[in-house]
């Protein structure tokens, strides 16, 4: 492997690199033995979730890169980039032994070097739901994404249902500039008691953490109750929707950015009363706020 000075040696895991001209050196290397390349980006503070995409990657790949920075366009000023966990060495240690090549992992200069001005704007698919709260955001994720992919060329790329509209901009992204890599998506991974993994939950505190298990408990009890009204032809969205609302401030919750039914391919809203059919690829998205800390989540209605 073709290392530079600033890139840590692979003593033990993957090596990590800092720089594009050592990734796309190794990068380079791997294509010319006819490796595919896989790849994973990440914001790092990984869990099992983001695990879980590095061993996909590894099945449908032959070397994987998963990358770690924590992109500045993504967060607004008043969020929590200064807070956002940075645990490099934990993160090496998490990805020994999956089948990870290389982390790399590039300093904020690097990716956004003095004078950078170019922004990539996925519409349509990006409005409403998180777009609606944080319109910044899928903005930033799609222009990293894109330059990621541009420096590591990857054949594949794998993104977690957990960030479930993030995946459908990455889809349309790729598709309408034409990048030549498939992406992949992956389940999303849950604690015992149902709480999407994320490294937000290391904000929680005991109590908080309590109250956010409810989340994915009132969205399977919402979904039934969808579906159980569409099986009699008699659902009524809205309304089960209210009372989900009203059920999860009882439970602790203290705001909730959307709580919604769409579309799990464009998002659409769905009627008051689906048929089944409709049902059948829809999902229930929400976010919600408990303390300072934001979670998101989503269910099929049907799984
Ligand atoms: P991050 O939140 O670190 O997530 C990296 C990848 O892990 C995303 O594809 C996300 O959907 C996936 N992931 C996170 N939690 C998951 C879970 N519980 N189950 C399955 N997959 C999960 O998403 C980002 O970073 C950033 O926006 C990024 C794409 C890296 C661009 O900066």
């Amino acid at each position: 492997m073709s290392l530079s000075n600033d890139s840590i040696p692979p003593d033990e895991g993957p090596a990590i690199v800092r720089n594009l001209a050592a990734l796309r050196d190794q990068c380079q290397a791997w294509r010319a033995d006819g490796a595919r390349i896989g790849f994973v980006p990440t914001m790092g503070a990984l869990h099992e979730g983001h695990l879980s995409l590095v061993r996909l990657a590894a099945e449908k790949a032959d070397r994987v890169v998963v990358s770690i920075f924590v992109n500045p366009s993504q967060f607004a000023a008043h969020e929590d980039l200064g807070a956002y966990p940075r645990t490099l060495e934990a993160d090496r240690a998490a990805l020994t032994g999956l089948g990870c090549d290389l982390i790399y992992a590039p300093s904020v200069e690097e990716i956004y070097p003095d004078g950078f001005s170019t922004h990539i704007t996925v519409t349509g698919i990006s409005e409403g739901l998180c777009g609606a709260s944080r319109p910044h955001f899928f903005g930033g994720v799609a222009t990293v994404v894109c330059k990621l992919f541009n420096q590591v060329k990857p054949d594949c790329a794998v993104f977690g249902e957990k960030d479930y509209q993030q995946l459908l901009v990455i889809r349309h992204m790729v598709r309408d500039l034409d990048l030549d890599v498939a992406i992949i998506g992956a389940p999303l991974i849950r604690e015992a008691d149902g709480l999407a993994m994320s490294s937000r939950n290391a904000y929680l505190s005991p109590e908080e953490r309590r109250i956010a298990a409810g989340l994915n408990q009132q969205l399977a009890a919402a979904a039934s109750t969808i579906i159980a009204g569409a099986k009699r032809g008699k659902a009524t969205v809205n309304a089960t929707l209210d009372a989900t609302r009203q059920a999860l401030f009882a439970s602790g919750f203290d705001r909730i950015d959307y709580l919604e039914l769409r579309d799990g391919e464009d998002l659409s809203p769905l009627p008051d009363n689906p048929t089944l059919d409709a049902c059948a690829k829809a999902r229930l998205f929400a976010a919600v706020i408990v303390g300072k800390t934001r979670l998101i989540d989503n269910w099929p209605l049907i799984p």
